[in-house]
């Protein structure tokens, strides 16, 4: 049985006051809480175990690197990878898309060619392939959803052909909750010879993954929202691709020999680590996701799922209260407006009684116009996530509505 009030006692943030009021945080799709075991895994490195890594033949070094590597092993035991050679360290999911953009879209994309892409994209996964089409001449597309944020079929088949060489999809839409199909995403894309790149920074916190049962050729997350550091992020990629993939920055530890006149690298994972990578920050990312797979990611969509019904349910009773993406398949994400509030205003009223909530656009400025808004609250669960922050919510809002 998963007992959410024994989660909490791993994130002593959630028991500080703010403002004097209860700490009632439901922005962790922006940036998760940090429980008290990465905060220790990391304090260790760093006061009893620091040096740098793959650089060392001394005891520090070399017990370091092993730390390394092995946070990379719970990684790929995370996504189910074939081999911890397919999982790269990057800075955070942005960087990860930044570095298949650069590095096979460089090579590999060209005029005639398109990339499809959703509506619900974030801002890493569209304006990445725009700006790589306006320097390359391929075509970027967009497919519809529909208007409750659902995916829709028709649409995506519609757009796909034999000119997609790739398909840039978000798993969960960090607006709308919507969780897309994307097994049958990359069945789909595959028949057509597109690869297929999975944005998972959603649904590494709120789903299951399985890379191989997905069978995506490219998956990005950040590390911060899976319950670890910020300034570590991870590129999941089929090892045969990225063997034939250059370089995406140039530097130490990426290379096999160097001359004066030439330079030849390292296989992957090493060839896209240029640089001393964020050692502690790996570190604590190792053990921030085995402390969810401790849990179990069974017991945390479950438990979300059913704080994602409360919610709605509760949030529907308020007056004049429009949820934004209500589809069938949606995970712990709740966007919202209030008749005659902005949004900006209400999560100032709500900041002021503890109540943490996210607005604007979410760094999905096309979607949220879609939906026919500029700004829309966000409410966002996390595996500490209770039903008292949902009724602290409810009350604060129905607060806030007595200012206008
Ligand atoms: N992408 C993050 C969010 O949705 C920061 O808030």
């Amino acid at each position: 049985m998963y007992n959410v009030e024994e989660v909490r006692k791993d994130f002593p943030i959630l028991f500080q006051q703010i403002e004097g009021k209860r700490n009632t945080f439901l922005d962790t799709a922006a940036s998760a809480q940090k429980p008290q075991c990465v905060v220790d895994r990391m304090i260790k490195v760093m006061t009893e175990q620091y040096a740098n890594v793959h650089r060392g033949s001394y005891y520090l070094s070399e017990h370091l690197t092993f730390a390394y590597e092995q946070a990379r092993k719970v990684v790929q035991r995370f996504l189910n990878a074939a081999s911890s050679g397919e999982i790269v360290f990057t800075r955070n999911a942005t960087e990860s898309i930044n570095l298949v953009a650069a590095s096979w879209g460089r090579k590999n994309l060209k005029p005639g060619d398109e990339v499809l892409i959703s509506e619900a994209e974030h801002h890493a996964n569209l304006v990445t392939w725009q700006v790589l089409r306006d320097e390359l001449g391929f075509k970027l597309k967009v497919f519809k959803i529909a208007d409750d944020g659902s995916f829709i079929w028709n649409d995506f088949l519609g757009l796909l052909n034999k000119k997609t060489k790739l398909v840039a999809v978000t798993g969960m839409s960090n607006v709308l909750g919507t969780v897309f199909p994307v097994k049958k995403i990359a069945e789909a894309a595959h028949r057509q010879g597109a690869l297929v790149l999975i944005d998972a920074c959603q649904l590494a916190v709120h789903g299951n993954l399985d890379v191989q049962d997905m069978d995506c050729d490219f998956l990005a997350f950040s590390g911060h929202k899976t319950y670890g550091p910020t300034g570590i992020g991870v590129l999941y990629a089929k090892y045969d691709i990225l063997e034939k993939m250059p370089p995406y920055q140039l530097g130490g530890e990426m290379v096999d020999t160097v001359t004066y006149e030439k330079t030849t690298f390292d296989v992957p994972p090493a060839r896209f680590e240029a640089g001393t990578p964020a050692i502690v920050e790996a570190v604590g990312l190792g053990t921030a996701l085995e402390y969810m797979m401790t849990l179990g990611q069974e017991n945390i969509i479950r438990h979300e799922q059913q704080l994602t019904l409360y919610a709605t349910e509760e949030l529907q009773k308020i007056p004049g209260l429009k949820l934004i993406g209500t589809a069938a398949e949606k995970g712990g994400v709740l966007s919202f407006v209030v008749d005659g509030m902005h949004p900006q205003d209400m999560a100032f009223i709500l900041g002021k009684e503890g109540v943490a909530i996210r607005t604007g656009h979410h760094c999905a400025e096309p979607l949220v116009r879609r939906m026919g808004y500029e700004s829309v609250a966000r409410a966002s669960l996390g595996l500490y996530s209770n039903e008292e922050d949902i009724d602290m919510l409810v009350k604060a809002i129905n607060k806030a509505k007595t200012f206008f």
